[in-house]
C-alpha cells in the first residue's frame, strides 16, 4: 500500500534568525538533517522506491539534495506568501502592523497578509497538488510550515479552524498511510 511522506526542510538561517518567509539557505543543523535524510527516508519506504516533489525555494531543494530519487519542483509548494511582512520577525509585524498582527490572531485560517495570502489561498492553490499526489504511487514532499500544514488538514481531516495551528517541528519525518476509514500517521524525528 502507498504512503505519503511529508518533511519540512531542514533548519535555515531565517528559522535561525526568526525571521518568516524569504529564501534562505540550510543552516549547518539543517545541512546536517538533509545528509541524514536519505538513510532514514529508504529505512522507511520499503521496496518500491519515492519520487520527491520539493519547491522552488532553495531550502527545499537542498533538503532535498542528497536524496538518489527522482525530484520534481512545484511553485504550488512555495511557502505561504506573507506579502509585506516576508523576511520580518514576528516581533517586528507586531510593531509594525499591529492591527494585521491581531486580525491574524483572530481568524489565522482567513487572515490575509497585505500582498501576499492567507492559508485559504495556500489550500486553494494546493488542489492541483493534492489531485496529483491522489493519482500517484509513494511520494516525499519536503516542504513547508504553511504547506506542509494544509496537506497534513488534508489527509488527517482537520478542520479550517486547527490547520493553521497543527505542530509540525523541523527534522521530522511524517508518514502518511491511506486506510479504508481515514489515515494512519507514523512520525519519525531525527535528533539534529
Ligand atoms: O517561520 C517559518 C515559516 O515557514 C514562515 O516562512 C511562514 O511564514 C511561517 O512559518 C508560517 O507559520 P505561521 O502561519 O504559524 O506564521
Amino acid at each position: 500500500p502507498r504512503s505519503i511522506y511529508l518533511s519540512r526542510h531542514g533548519e535555515s538561517m531565517y528559522n535561525v534568525e526568526g525571521k518568516i518567509g524569504g529564501d534562505a539557505e540550510l543552516s549547518p543543523r539543517g545541512m546536517q538533517y538533509a545528509r541524514a535524510l536519505p538513510d532514514m527516508v529508504k529505512k522507511h519506504i520499503g521496496g518500491g522506491g519515492v519520487e520527491v516533489w520539493t519547491s522552488t525555494l532553495t531550502r527545499t531543494i537542498q533538503t532535498a539534495s542528497f536524496l538518489p530519487f527522482e525530484k520534481k519542483t512545484w511553485k504550488a509548494l512555495d511557502e505561504l506568501d506573507a506579502g509585506v511582512c516576508d523576511g520580518m520577525t514576528y516581533e517586528e509585524i507586531e510593531e509594525k502592523y499591529p492591527e494585521d498582527y491581531e486580525a491574524r490572531d483572530e481568524d489565522k485560517f482567513n487572515y490575509r497578509y497585505r500582498g501576499g495570502e492567507s492559508y485559504r489561498d495556500v489550500v486553494v492553490r494546493l488542489e492541483p497538488v493534492i489531485m496529483e499526489l491522489e493519482r500517484q504511487e509513494n511520494i516525499l514532499i519536503i516542504g513547508h510550515q504553511a504547506i506542509i500544514r494544509c496537506l497534513y488538514a488534508y489527509f488527517m481531516g482537520l478542520s479550517q479552524e486547527e490547520l493553521p495551528y497543527i505542530k509540525v517541528p523541523l527534522h521530522t519525518l511524517i508518514k502518511i498511510s491511506p486506510r479504508a476509514y481515514g489515515c494512519l500517521e507514523e512520525r519519525f524525528a531525527l535528533p539534529i
